[in-house]
């Protein structure tokens, strides 16, 4: 399997442009479905998991074409309405697609997506939303089965929790339904709000997205639109993590601020300094980073899950204790034993992890066992002295483009193998 070699403890200076954001791309290419024609969309970032969400509306009989960081997507003459199974294995968050294929051939049949690295990933609060929709679900032997013989219809819906992939579903449901969508509790991410400018450029008419109450008005039809995809936050935030446990400075092109709210605030916290530009910010790290006295995950504006491992990484070598509290996932610390083998010192007790910073990490040999995870043992082997050897490099891959690419634009010493 692909491996990542880093020699670490070497100071990084230079500018990163952040690609555009994994988790804006998948519910948006799943909007193309909604389309009978082409759209344009642009920053799409070349992940594995971007390539698994092409196979999908290709097998869904779309035409999907790239050139550089541009997707064309034609989808015209969508003929199916199921995902294979090995096609639904290979990316978990496949489930977004149920909604836009519901609402395109009012039926859908694909494999329940099973647990993953972060622990079981339930879609109890997607298909509860569907069925107040009019959708009729089976589920047999894993597979389900979705029929909506009336169509779609617009609804209340009330979320018990703000999850992102229900809030994304019900909204590519509904944005073609008959009659109007109230959705309260929602997901106010930023890949929320895009995905809504997505659809309302394409002719649709959703307001209060990044809100916490979405009313959706359902229209006959989309056209195809362009739309450039927004920076990724989580990527973003894993090169300040990067950037702040090497000392160094960096400056990230092309970032949205106010999406970073959740954790610029952690950062100046551990020492860091910020400096907004018209087309980027500047980040300075300290000599030796401070700890970062609590941090708990929570749904946006809060501070994301998703940049949890990578910000736990740069805080093994801050000059004191962190507590982290994961409060979206159930075991999202797998990166945990891995970066005790880096020398970390690292105490689990049920959601809390409790860091205590030490002054130095040595290499070792470390194995990626999800995707931020991966990310996390990148920004700790470029703290770590000597040689770190990171396996399951195609974790990282899914989230993250050329990650020993753009670091060692910056002055990384890193190599993919
Ligand atoms: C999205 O996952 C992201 N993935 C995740 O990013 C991110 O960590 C997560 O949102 C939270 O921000 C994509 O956008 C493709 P949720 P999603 O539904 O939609 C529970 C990454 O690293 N839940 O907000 O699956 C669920 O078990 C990935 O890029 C239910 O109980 O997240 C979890 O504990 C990882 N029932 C919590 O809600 C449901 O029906 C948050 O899940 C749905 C979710």
């Amino acid at each position: 399997m692909a491996e990542l070699i880093i020699e670490g403890c070497r100071r990084l200076d230079g500018s990163i442009k952040v690609q555009g954001a994994k988790n804006s791309a998948l519910p948006i290419l799943a909007a193309t479905i909604l389309c009978k024609d082409q759209s344009v969309l642009h920053n799409c970032p070349c992940l594995s998991d971007v390539d698994v969400s092409i196979k999908i509306l290709r097998y869904l009989g779309c035409m999907v074409n790239r050139d550089g960081d541009t997707l064309l997507v034609d989808s015209d003459t969508v003929n199916n309405s199921e995902i294979p199974q090995n096609l639904m294995r290979e990316m978990r968050s496949s489930i977004i697609f149920l909604g836009a294929i519901l609402s395109r051939v009012n039926k859908a049949k694909l494999s329940f997506p099973g647990g993953c690295e972060l622990g079981p990933r339930p879609i109890d609060l997607h298909l509860k939303a569907l069925a107040q929709m009019g959708v009729a679900i089976e589920e047999n032997h894993g597979v389900l089965e979705c029929h909506a013989p009336d169509g779609l219809h617009g609804a209340k819906i009330a979320l018990s929790f703000p999850s992102v992939g229900a809030t994304e579903n019900i909204m590519l449901a509904a944005v073609c339904a008959k009659g109007t969508t109230v959705i309260t509790n929602v997901a106010r991410e930023p890949e929320i709000s895009d995905l809504a400018d997505f659809l309302n450029a394409c002719g649709g008419r959703v307001s209060g997205a990044g809100e916490s109450t979405i009313f959706i008005d359902g229209v006959d039809t989309l056209t195809g639109a362009q739309h450039c995809i927004i920076p990724d936050r989580i990527v973003a935030a894993t090169y300040i993590s990067a950037v702040a446990i090497s000392g160094g400075r960096l400056f990230l092109k092309q970032i949205i601020p106010s999406h970073l709210g959740g954790v610029i605030s952690v950062f100046e916290d551990a020492g860091c300094s910020f400096d907004f530009k018209p087309d980027g910010v500047m980040v300075y790290a300290p000599y030796r980073l401070l700890p970062v006295k609590l941090i708990r995950t929570m749904p946006y504006p809060g501070f994301p899950t998703d940049a949890q491992a990578p910000v736990m990484a740069m805080c093994t070598k801050a000059r004191g204790t962190t507590i982290f509290v994961e409060n979206i996932f159930e075991s999202r610390y797998k990166h945990v034993d891995e970066l005790s083998r880096l020398g970390a010192k690292i105490n689990v007790q049920g959601k809390v992890a409790i860091v205590e910073g030490v002054k130095r990490l040595s290499g070792a040999c470390v194995e990626a066992q999800d995707l931020r995870g991966g990310a996390g043992l990148v920004v700790a082997g470029l703290g770590a002295e000597g040689t770190t050897h990171i396996n399951g490099l195609k974790y990282i891959e899914r989230g993250y483009e050329d990650i020993d690419v753009y670091l060692s634009s910056i002055g990384a010493n890193i190599k993919k193998l």
